[in-house]
């Protein structure tokens, strides 16, 4: 057994150390070792209280979340340790630096008392993970901070300051010199003035402003919020009955409501998420003698919505940025955008008047290439069209200094023809940024056939610096989240012609849990942006129903929201059902010689997502993708498809790949074999009754 947790005394003192890296969380070898430490604690008559520290770069930031998908858990789990902390027969102080997280501020809680550095960040991010906090949190949070303080931080899962720690009562101490010393000084302080040990399943919870109304407020906050989301109605129940029942009926509630989070199909799916969005970096044959290029000046070519928005990233990271138009109207635009977006922030009190000004200085305008020479960085975000891009690189490989990464925010079209119109293909690289471009975390990094290492590497780091969740992917039409959306789009619309309607079929996508449907985000990106995308494809299927409503929106100038009118009808930004669209999907079925149907829900939401998984499979054996987990974070953070289906491939995981084969061919036999033959990997994968993370595991 590894002994992660070590004991020593100074000064009569016991500092408990545990040393568990990477972040210390607490696995089966920290529990049984800390609870050793304890037992010897208790015993050692040489001591008169104890400290609680940890090594390395962090306190303990939670349980160990590989540990969930293998229960049950060793013993001793976690809420008995923190019980046996409390229990202990002399005062143990917490002494925090890095972050308190989850089951580490069970464990802080336990204590009888906490100090921590000014750095430090104290949190319970259960939540996240699909869970509540099921080692006692649910009940001695409200009880050292309040329940309602408690349930902000529960239900949100953001870590707060350790000022903001002392002022609720999570923390009794901010050191301000060195952690250990510090906490013993403290500990003498307390020792000397006999300050009572605080056990706080003892302390009654203050429910003063505590009522039904409240807890019904954070209902009503949550159902908007969280849409779909199981976990945060659990917590809710939990701090209830911390206020209702006494600590030992009200842990019992915890505990069972606890175990029903972990072993839900959402908790699953966000735990999945959460080691997919860190084996993103991970880049199979990287050498390590990898450098990574120094890059501290970036520009923007193309000053339209999406260039303003790639901008804002950088400024917001405090990065100084020059944006680039061809004409001084249209950089004034530009600016603008960006002053106006700053601007709507200010007015809704997410931003201060302040830092707008701070970030606009850090902002510069130029409308020639030569005020962008010496940029380590290029962004292109200019029209989506291979002759201007291509005109734009040319200019651009003259002008920018040798070893710049030249990259493109391009959507669809091929990186290495773009590449190669340049004399450095090697320095050429695609970051595609999602609309909005400010918000939306997701970034796909392109490589090309000739993109180097190292401009993989920085494009990968830039991405955290900017904090984008950067996903490297392939070059294909669309590459991998618009290759995999437009079978999902294409079947929506399909299912319009064979009678079903928009309204009906966005309800549905939206009832699964999709943050818009498929309909909305066509008519808000605009039918003409989706035509032209169609259109700008060499392969694309030789098939009059194909887009074809998108089609026929486009030839009568109904672009969707900007134009007030595409597959809705829209008032401000209110999409409203519009009772031609039926007429104008009812003339194109018979044209077509579509015959329209009643189709379930069930057949809704599976052509959809069927469509897409089998595109997404067909992805992962061309390499496209590296991982089933890298698509699933590509959906589940660029296109609002929610965490707690875990994204596509997960999706299907679930399922049973045989299930989603039969399915797939049961389309075929109605539809063809046009869009329903099955990937080979998917066939693959039910013959030797294999998952798509197993596959990936096997194939990185
Ligand atoms: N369990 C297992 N592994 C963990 C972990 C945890 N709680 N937290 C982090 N790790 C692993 C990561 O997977 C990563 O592994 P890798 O290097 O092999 O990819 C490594 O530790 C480093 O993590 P990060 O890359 O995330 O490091 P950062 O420095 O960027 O962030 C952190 C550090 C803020 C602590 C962040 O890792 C984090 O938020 N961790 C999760 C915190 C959390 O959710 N805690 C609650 C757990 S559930 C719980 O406690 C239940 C209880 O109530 C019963």
């Amino acid at each position: 057994m590894l002994n992660p947790t070590h004991y020593q005394v100074i000064d009569q003192i016991a500092i408990i150390t545990i040393d568990n890296p990477p972040v210390n969380a607490m696995s089966f070898d920290v529990r049984q070792s800390l609870s050793k430490a304890i037992d010897q604690f208790n015993s050692d008559v040489s001591v008169k209280a104890g400290i609680l520290i940890c090594k390395g770069r962090t306190f303990i930031a939670g349980a160990d979340i590989s540990e969930f998908d293998h229960l049950p858990f060793k013993d001793p789990w976690l809420p008995e340790i923190v019980q046996k902390i409390e229990d202990a027969n002399k005062p143990i102080v917490a002494a925090i630096h890095g972050s308190a997280l989850g089951g580490g501020l069970e464990v802080a809680m336990g204590c009888h008392f906490r100090c921590a550095i000014e750095s430090a960040k104290f949190g319970l991010p259960e939540v996240t993970l699909g869970l509540l906090p099921g080692a006692t949190g649910t009940q001695r949070l409200p009880r050292l901070a309040g329940a309602k303080k408690a349930l902000d931080m529960m239900l949100s899962g953001k870590p707060i300051n350790a000022k903001d720690a002392f002022n609720c009562g999570i923390l009794d101490m901010i050191i301000e010199t060195d952690l250990q010393e510090g906490a013993i000084a403290f500990v003498k302080e307390i020792l000397d003035i006999q300050t009572p040990i605080k056990r706080l399943s003892q302390i009654n919870i203050n429910s003063n402003g505590v009522s039904t109304e409240l807890f019904n407020d954070y209902r009503n906050q949550i159902a908007k919020k969280s849409r779909g989301f199981f976990a945060p109605k659990q917590i809710i129940k939990c701090v209830e009955a911390a206020v209702e029942l006494s600590y030992e009926d009200a842990l019992k509630i915890e505990n069972s409501l606890f175990l029903e989070c972990l072993n839900s199909d959402h908790s699953k799916a966000q735990r999945h998420l959460f080691f997919a969005e860190r084996e993103i970096s991970n880049i199979p044959n990287k050498s390590k003698d990898t450098k990574i290029r120094e890059i501290n000046t970036f520009a923007i070519v193309g000053a339209g919505t999406m260039g303003c928005g790639i901008a804002m990233n950088f400024l917001n990271a405090n990065i100084p940025v020059t944006l680039m138009e061809v004409s001084q109207e249209g950089l004034d635009r530009g600016i603008d955008i960006i002053r106006n977006n700053y601007q709507a922030q200010v007015s809704k009190g997410r931003l201060s008047q302040e830092q707008m000004e701070h970030y606009l200085k850090l902002l510069n305008g130029s409308t020639d290439y030569a005020d962008i020479s010496n940029a380590d960085l290029v962004i292109e975000a200019v029209f989506e069209n291979m002759t201007i891009k291509k005109e734009v690189f040319q200019k651009l490989d003259g002008a920018c200094k040798p070893g710049a990464i030249l990259a493109t925010n391009t959507s669809t079209l091929d990186i290495n023809v773009i590449a190669n119109c340049t004399s450095r293909p090697e320095d050429v690289i695609g970051l595609h940024f999602f609309a909005p471009a400010n918000i939306m975390p997701l970034l796909e990094i392109v490589r090309g056939d000739k993109t180097s290492d190292d401009v993989i590497a920085t494009s990968l780091k830039m991405a955290k610096t900017i904090r984008k969740v950067g996903v490297l992917v392939g070059v294909c039409f669309g590459f991998v989240g618009n290759r995999m959306f437009l079978p999902y789009v294409r079947e929506a619309e399909h299912m319009m012609l064979e009678g079903v309607s928009a309204k009906h079929i966005d309800q549905v996508a939206c009832d699964w849990g999709m943050a818009m449907g498929p309909h909305a985000v066509t008519d808000l990106s605009g039918q003409d942006v989706f035509f032209k995308l169609n259109d700008e494809w060499e392969d694309q299927p030789d098939d009059p129903n194909y887009f074809r409503i998108c089609k026929v929106l486009f030839e009568m100038g109904r672009y969707g929201q900007k134009s007030g009118r595409g597959i809705f009808k829209y008032e401000g930004r209110t999409a409203i059902e519009d009772p031609e669209m039926a007429d104008i999907a009812r003339r194109e079925a018979d044209e077509l010689g579509i015959k329209q149907r009643e189709i379930s829900d069930n057949e809704i939401i599976e052509r959809m997502l069927y469509a897409m998984i089998n595109e997404g499979a067909l992805i992962l054996e061309q390499g496209i993708a590296l991982r089933a987990g890298d698509i699933d974070v590509i959906f589940c953070n660029g296109y609002g498809m929610p965490r707690y289906r875990g994204g596509p491939m997960f999706y299907a995981d679930l399922i049973g790949l045989k299930q989603v084969y039969e399915t797939i061919n049961s389309y075929r036999e109605r539809y063809g074999d046009r869009y329903w033959t099955p990937a080979p990997l998917l066939e693959q994968l039910v013959a030797e009754n294999k998952t798509f993370a197993e596959w990936s595991k096997e194939n990185i």
